[in-house]
């Protein structure tokens, strides 16, 4: 009782602290409102400060988490540059956006707006492959859908990808494709338990703490194990996906990514 006394009081006055320190801080962000940080290698380095500073509410790629809507949709709260560098500075009041680190320079500001508007980017690039093709490729003789879904079709041992166009683009498909193993995100790794009878279970990792560990099978069943009652377990951060390479031919490669990359929502 004393301690959560305590707290309210000290909260609000912290937080305008902090509403004060930022604010004087950032006297004139807005004069600015060009973005002059652009280029490829500027989107990147946005990127690289997003997913430490707003991919735990976002989701890692700004398509959205428990606590953070989808960015890759338009902004309900921008429509400018200025306007979105203000709310990534800032905030938004009242809400749980607490925009970015006090210390961040305005250059990495802009870097983190460039990025934001590279998810929203839909601009058709030329690619060489068909998607109508590719959607073929990923029903049939790819078997993607057996651990990936779209539009409510598939498995689930495997991201959803109904909108992986906002997300990825081409290069970034390509290399999901081909080298599915480097950058799993934790999410996506697997255990492998060996119970006290022997039996082993494997499966992708749904939940893990100290004490227990929830894992989904091949055949989509989940499992719960207490870790104090199984022989071992091990950890695998592989992804079960295998690599197209010398599965499918180039032409096959090249019309999932041109229908991967049609996976985007329509712009409205
Ligand atoms: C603690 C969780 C949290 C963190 C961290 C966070 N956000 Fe947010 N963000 C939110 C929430 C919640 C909203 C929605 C606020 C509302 O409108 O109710 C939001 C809204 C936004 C919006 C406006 C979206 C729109 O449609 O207008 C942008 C842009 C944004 N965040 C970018 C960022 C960036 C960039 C970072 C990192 C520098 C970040 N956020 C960090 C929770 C967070
Ligand atoms: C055995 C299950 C499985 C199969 C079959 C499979 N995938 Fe995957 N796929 C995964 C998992 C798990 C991940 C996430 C881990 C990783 O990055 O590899 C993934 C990741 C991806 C990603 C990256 C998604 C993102 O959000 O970044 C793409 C794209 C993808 N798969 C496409 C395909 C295509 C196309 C096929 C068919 C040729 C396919 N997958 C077959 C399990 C599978």
């Amino acid at each position: 009782m004393p301690i959560r006394s305590l707290t309210a009081i000290v909260a609000p006055v912290f937080l305008a602290a902090v509403y004060l320190t930022t604010a004087s801080a950032v006297p004139h962000a807005q004069e600015t409102t060009e973005n002059p940080f652009t280029t490829n290698l500027d989107v990147r380095m946005g990127q690289r400060v997003f997913r430490q500073q707003c991919g735990r509410c976002h989701g890692r790629d700004g398509a959205g988490g428990e606590l953070g809507p989808d960015l890759t949709d338009g902004f309900q709260n921008a429509s400018t540059d200025a306007g979105l560098f203000s709310i990534v500075r800032e905030g938004l009041p009242n809400t749980q956006m607490i925009g970015i680190n006090r210390n961040a320079t305005d250059q990495s500001v802009w870097m983190v707006v460039s990025y934001l508007n590279s998810l929203n980017d839909t601009a058709n690039v030329d690619l060489p492959g068909d998607a109508t093709s590719g959607m073929q490729v990923f029903n049939g003789k790819g078997n993607c859908t057996n651990c990936h879904m779209v539009s409510g079709e598939g498995g689930r041992r495997g991201p959803e990808l109904t909108r992986v166009g906002s997300r990825r683009d081409p290069d970034e498909l390509l290399s999901a494709l081909m080298t599915p193993d480097e950058d799993v995100a934790p999410r996506w790794w697997t255990v492998r338990v060996t119970r006290e009878d022997g039996s082993v279970i494997e499966g992708l990792r749904m939940n893990e703490d100290t004490f227990s560990l929830r894992l989904m099978d091949e055949q989509e069943d989940l499992w719960s194990f207490s870790k104090g009652r199984i022989r071992s377990y091990e950890r695998i951060e592989t992804s079960i996906m295998s690599s197209v390479d010398g599965v499918l031919t180039a032409s096959e490669v090249d019309d999932l990514i041109a229908y991967l990359f049609s996976l985007r929502r329509e712009e409205s």
